[in-house]
């Protein structure tokens, strides 16, 4: 499905998440200092948002707000329970000051 141009850089501060839909794609992306992530924006516990939850600088990872489970932002693999599997992620990269997905 390729590149799509998802927001400005300056519309998300460090910490941050925030879900975007793309072509039937749910993501989650998380912005740590300049980097940002993208993952697959429903945890793998029960059909929750991830883009709700909070945003771990200091580990780089991603809580969910229902149960608590934390997913690493680079990897998507899940840290602790009760998520036990990891979520998709997608390489996330910054043209020209907006924030660019690629989808498989
Ligand atoms: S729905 Fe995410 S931890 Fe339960």
């Amino acid at each position: 499905m390729g590149e799509h141009v998802l927001a400005e850089v300056d519309s998300m501060s460090s910490g941050s998440a925030q879900r975007f839909d793309i072509e039937g794609v749910r993501l989650a992306v998380a912005r740590v200092d300049d980097t940002f992530y993208a993952l697959a924006d429903r945890c793998s516990h029960e059909d929750f948002s991830l883009s709700l939850g909070e945003v771990f600088i200091d580990t780089c990872e991603i809580e969910c707000a229902r149960h608590g489970a934390t997913f690493d932002l680079l990897t998507g693999a899940a840290m602790c329970f009760p998520a036990t599997v990891g979520v998709a992620v997608y390489p996330v990269k910054v043209v020209d000051g907006k924030i660019v997905v690629t989808l498989p």
